[in-house]
């Protein structure tokens, strides 16, 4: 291999989407005329930093082929689905491995995030260039935080150094290859992949952006989302009328 480092993403989306409740999938939903999913993807693809993209389904998955507009795109790759979302994106790297170098950047994003903005995005590779472990998408927590013991406060836990994990984040393939397999050797299952990277003793970067980059989870995130993606809309034609 050689030239310099590339950037791809990786798509987890293997998800049923439990808390949602929906028989299609959350990231099959209809979102202003487009599928969850092709949003999250659309972010990526056609950036001219990102050399390509790993999207990751359940084998149980009779949507992908019939409404993503990316199921035969050149630069999106398919992976088998895992188990959790940790053995999901381990089979996502496996996949990416064939293309990319150790070295490469993999930005992972929820295929449930269809919100991403570009200023995000850019914010996001930007910061790579200063940061060697690795970087984050994330929020201040602006609400004051409880920890929880059998339905009553154990502990008021301290806001100012809370912040919520989004996705993007981004690793080097090989480091997030090993951070995700050391995970699972412990037996820990961890909910994104910078708790991976922080397993090793690491401490990625956390990188604001705007809230709006939220996950859908539950009915109502659906027409939040609806509303979020007219109003960048709206930002966008502001700065170009
Ligand atoms: O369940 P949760 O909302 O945390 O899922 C976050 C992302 O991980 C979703 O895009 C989902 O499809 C994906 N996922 C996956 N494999 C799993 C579980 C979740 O790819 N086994």
């Amino acid at each position: 291999m050689s030239g310099a480092v590339r950037h791809w993403a990786l798509i987890p989306a293997a998800g049923v989407g439990r808390r949602f409740g929906a028989e299609v999938p959350k990231q099959y939903l209809a979102l202003a005329g487009r599928p969850v999913i092709d949003h999250a993807i659309a972010a990526f693809i056609g950036h001219p930093a990102i050399a390509g993209c790993a999207v990751v389904l359940g084998s149980a998955d009779g949507w992908w082929s019939d409404v993503s507009a990316y199921a035969n795109h050149p630069d999106v790759l398919r992976a088998p689905g895992g188990a959790e979302r940790c053995h999901s994106v381990r089979n996502g790297l496996t996949a990416l491995a064939d293309r990319a170098a150790e070295d490469d950047w993999v930005l992972v994003h929820d295929a449930a995030r269809p919100c991403l903005r570009r200023s995000d995005l850019d914010r996001l590779l930007a910061a790579l260039r200063e940061e060697p472990v690795g970087a984050l998408l994330a929020v201040p927590i602006a609400d004051t935080v409880k920890r929880a013991d059998a339905g009553q406060v154990a502990e008021t836990l301290p806001r100012s150094a809370l912040w919520r994990a989004y996705t993007p984040q981004a690793f080097r393939l090989g480091l997030l290859r090993r951070a995700l397999a050391q995970a699972q050797a412990r037996d820990v299952v961890v909910t994104d992949d910078a708790s991976a990277v922080e397993l090793l003793g690491l401490r990625p970067a956390l990188i604001e952006c705007q809230a709006d980059n939220i996950k859908i989870t539950r009915p109502e995130d659906l027409p939040l989302a609806a509303f979020y993606l007219q109003q960048q809309q709206l930002d966008v034609q502001g700065r170009s009328g």
